[in-house]
């Protein structure tokens, strides 16, 4: 196992081969890349939790200092901007001095107003990377987020390297420390809220860390697909619980989901089932594979559950074929993960950014591209019981194929999605979330 310094360096050194391309590509000298600003809230002195933009935190592992700036032209040695100001209001970081520092020659930047002096003097061919337009033409940027540059490295950010794998590693670690704890919290009768506590202290992270707003929805709750409110009352009866939550490392996201019976065996066997599919579809990655066809076979999955649990009357093949798998699975089987949840480059049918999109009848998916080595998926498949979408299913021609009883029988659980991350290597796969046992 290389340790994190090595990888990281390696990793630098496909940045930089990639920035290279992208330069060569666009015509330009390099790109100036900007962590990002702090946002203030309408009428107030508050700031909204900084994200920091993800072309930054592909080169440094630092998330939360806004005001940085990196210069990188894919030759010379990255230099890294970072702003370090005097106050004594807020925490200020130290001066850096980690296993990452080594690879920039670092200025430090005490005004963020001050940027300008540490910048290329000559823009006509440096690109600005970042959110904030108008300061790039403040100080002199022409060439703003250039598509042909930007196409290429999203492209080129499916395949990860061996440092970001590492990451992603621990990311999943802390994250299935958070799984445990609030199974345990959902188990001992707590509610959303209690149990969202749990799981941000076992996994270290508070909400603003976290690489997405986690869902914890119990009972009928778990049928409402991003469901981000926190119950403070504890049900009268647990009965189910749907956990949708992830972690970050350096930057790097884990985005797991996990659904559990409290004590209702049929219920648990329906969840066993959804979860049989989870792991039939992780296996079926593999390069040469479009993960549209892993997606196509998810409706399979649900649709043979569909059958055998008695919920619909019709063939695995007529379930499918009658589009009522759409109604119990509504969204995509999954997608890319790395510096975002969802990562960039899905949709895309080459590194000029041709668009791939998503199939008519698959609108949601969000990954068309074909399985290679070095690309990390999630395999997110789930059964739902949802209001809207079982009223239209009760309205059309499909309704006298359901057994509509043991809808009943389900719909106070609300839903099942069993989530896991996945690398992708030329021989094999990498469960990240079921090697840390948590099935
Ligand atoms: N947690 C967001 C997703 O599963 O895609
Ligand atoms: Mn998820
Ligand atoms: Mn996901």
């Amino acid at each position: 196992m290389t340790t994190l310094t090595a990888s990281y360096r390696a990793h630098i050194e496909t940045l930089q081969s990639r920035t290279r391309e992208a330069l060569q590509r666009e015509g330009l000298d390099g790109l100036v890349i900007h962590a990002g600003q702090s946002k203030r809230l309408f009428l107030d002195d508050n700031d909204y939790p900084f994200k920091v933009n993800p072309h930054f935190k592909a080169w440094v592992p630092v998330v939360d200092n806004p005001h940085c700036w990196l210069v990188v032209n894919g030759t010379d040695k990255p230099k890294l901007i970072f702003y370090r100001p005097v106050d004594f209001w807020h925490k200020v970081p130290p001066e850096p001095d980690d296993f990452w520092t080594a690879e920039f020659d670092i200025v430090m930047l005490k005004q963020a107003d001050a940027v300008e002096k540490h910048l290329p003097y000559d823009k006509q061919k440096y690109a600005y990377v970042g959110e904030y337009i108008e300061v790039a033409s403040a100080l002199g940027f022409h060439i703003v987020n250039p598509d042909r540059a930007l196409n290429y490295l999203h492209y080129q950010r499916a395949y990860k390297t061996d440092y970001e794998m590492l990451c992603m590693r621990k990311a999943n670690k802390l994250a299935v420390q958070g799984h445990r704890a609030a199974r345990e919290a959902f188990m001992a009768g707590e509610s959303e809220f209690a149990i969202k506590q749990a799981y941000n202290s076992a996994a270290g992270q508070g909400d603003n860390d976290l690489p997405y707003t986690s869902i914890i929805a119990l009972n009928e709750h778990a049928s409402i697909l991003h469901y981000m409110h926190c119950d403070n009352a504890a049900p009268d009866t647990p009965r189910s619980f749907l956990i949708d939550a992830g972690a970050s490392f350096h930057g790097y996201a884990a985005d797991i989901t996990r659904t559990y019976s409290h004590s209702d065996p049929l219920f648990a066997e329906l969840i066993a089932h959804v979860d049989k599919v989870t792991v039939t579809l992780g296996n079926a990655l593999k390069p040469g594979v479009a993960y549209t066809d892993i997606h196509i076979l998810a409706h399979d999955g649900i649709a043979q559950i569909l059958h055998d649990v008695g919920l619909v009357n019709l063939k695995p093949q007529e379930i499918v074929e009658k589009q009522i798998t759409s109604t119990f699975f509504p969204h995509g089987i999954g997608h890319f993960l790395g510096l975002q949840v969802h990562d960039v480059g899905g949709l895309v049918a080459d590194d000029r950014g041709t668009p791939k999109p998503a199939p008519e009848e698959h609108p949601f998916l969000r990954c068309t591209r074909v399985v290679e080595a070095r690309q990390v998926f999630t395999i997110e498949p789930g059964l739902y019981f949802i209001d809207t979408l079982l009223a239209d299913l009760k309205a059309s021609d499909n309704s006298k194929y359901i057994n509509w009883d043991i809808v009943e029988r389900y719909r106070p659980f609300g839903g099942i999605r069993i989530e896991d991350n996945i690398i992708v290597h030329r021989d094999r796969n990498e469960n990240m979330t079921r090697d840390l046992g948590l099935n």
